[in-house]
């Protein structure tokens, strides 16, 4: 009998999750139903967002708090090797939300999007550039920012999986591209390897004010925000007015009391535009943005970053990496 092994949370993480919120177990793998797809996962996506529902009682419109015990919710990437589904058939890969374990069995009702037949690149794109987070970069960059070469962009969490992206993006409409990031290491390595203009270190609130200013000297005109709370107040008191900021994530602020910015009147004053998105609710539109992100891709133009680890054990070891500010780029598991 197939054996599935699925990383289950152990325990609610407590601010930045550890890898011992996460455990691997075993089990039978259950028969299929009529309805049922069986999908063989290759890779796991390692996405900040999802520390959101680990807390207890964080349930809302988007999903359901997790379950302790459970397998943790997340992005994967697979194939279809069994299905008592009309919608689906055996050898569909899929990107799909099922849970973090090497096998899982879906009725179709789970967020699922369909890859090309044939992959033009390495399966693991699909769950980086190609995937939500290239999605996300594209969908706030493409209809929000809409950055020119007259700009200044700013981007928080510039060197993890939506920001290297985020940031190249920027850089092709000729923009001027400064990267908020945790490390004077990141900060070299967006600039050498991502082509980001200037990096910007992050401290609190104040600190960062002032140091984006004088990087920024004549101001930020659009802001692809990963971050939230101080980066956010930071950034805000260097918008130019009628500047624009697209509001991606907050992972400064996920499992932790939120840092409100004292300075939101600003927005008003300046004539800000701030718009938050979810790429999910952008599911229609997931071949446009894959295929232009996939023309960057084969013409070199853009390089797609990753943080990869191999094997189902890694998983919880690569969470906890990734709020570390351990990874440039995307974070994956190969299983
Ligand atoms: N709206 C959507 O549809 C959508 C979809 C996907 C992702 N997102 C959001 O995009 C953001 C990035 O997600 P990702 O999965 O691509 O993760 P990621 O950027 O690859 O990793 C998170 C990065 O954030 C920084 N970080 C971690 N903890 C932090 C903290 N407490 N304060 C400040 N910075 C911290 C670290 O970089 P440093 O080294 O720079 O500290 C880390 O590498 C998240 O906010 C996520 O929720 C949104």
């Amino acid at each position: 009998m197939t054996q599935v092994k699925s990383v289950v949370l152990a325990r609610r993480p407590k601010g930045n999750p550890v890898a011992e919120d996460f455990q691997v177990e075993v089990s039978d793998l259950p028969t299929l139903r009529d309805g049922e797809l069986l999908c063989h996962n290759h890779f796991v996506s390692l996405d900040a967002g999802f520390r959101n529902w680990m807390n207890e009682g964080s349930g809302d419109a988007v999903l359901p708090a997790m379950e302790l015990g459970e397998p943790v919710c997340g992005l994967v990437l697979g194939e279809v090797i069994d299905s008592l589904n009309p919608l689906y058939a055996q050898g569909d890969m899929l990107m799909a939300r099922f849970a973090w374990q090497t096998h899982s069995i879906s009725d179709g009702s789970d967020f699922i999007a369909r890859l090309p037949a044939t992959l033009e690149f390495d399966p693991a794109a699909y769950m980086g550039v190609l995937g939500d987070t290239g999605m996300s970069a594209y969908f706030g960059m493409t209809d929000i920012l809409k950055p020119s070469s007259n700009d200044c962009v700013l981007i928080s969490g510039a060197g993890g999986a939506v920001g290297s992206i985020a940031g190249q993006l920027a850089k092709k409409s000729g923009a001027r591209v400064v990267g908020l990031v945790g490390s004077e290491e990141k900060g070299q390595w967006i600039c050498d390897v991502l082509g980001y203009d200037a990096a910007v270190v992050r401290g609190d609130a104040d600190n960062m004010a002032e140091a984006i200013r004088k990087v920024c000297p004549e101001g930020v005109d659009a802001f692809f925000d990963n971050v939230g709370g101080e980066a956010l107040e930071a950034a805000i008191s260097n918008m130019n007015h009628r500047g624009r900021m697209a509001l991606c994530g907050a992972v400064s602020s996920y499992g932790v009391p939120a840092y409100g910015p004292s300075n939101l009147f600003e927005i008003v004053t300046k004539e800000i535009r701030a718009e938050g998105f979810m790429t999910h609710f952008r599911h229609d539109r997931y071949e446009e943005a894959r295929e232009a992100l996939s023309e960057g891709l084969r013409s070199g133009a853009l390089a797609s970053p990753e943080y990869r680890l191999q094997g189902i054990h890694q998983i919880g070891q690569a969470y906890a990496d990734l709020f570390a500010g351990r990874n440039f780029g995307k974070t994956i598991v190969e299983l």
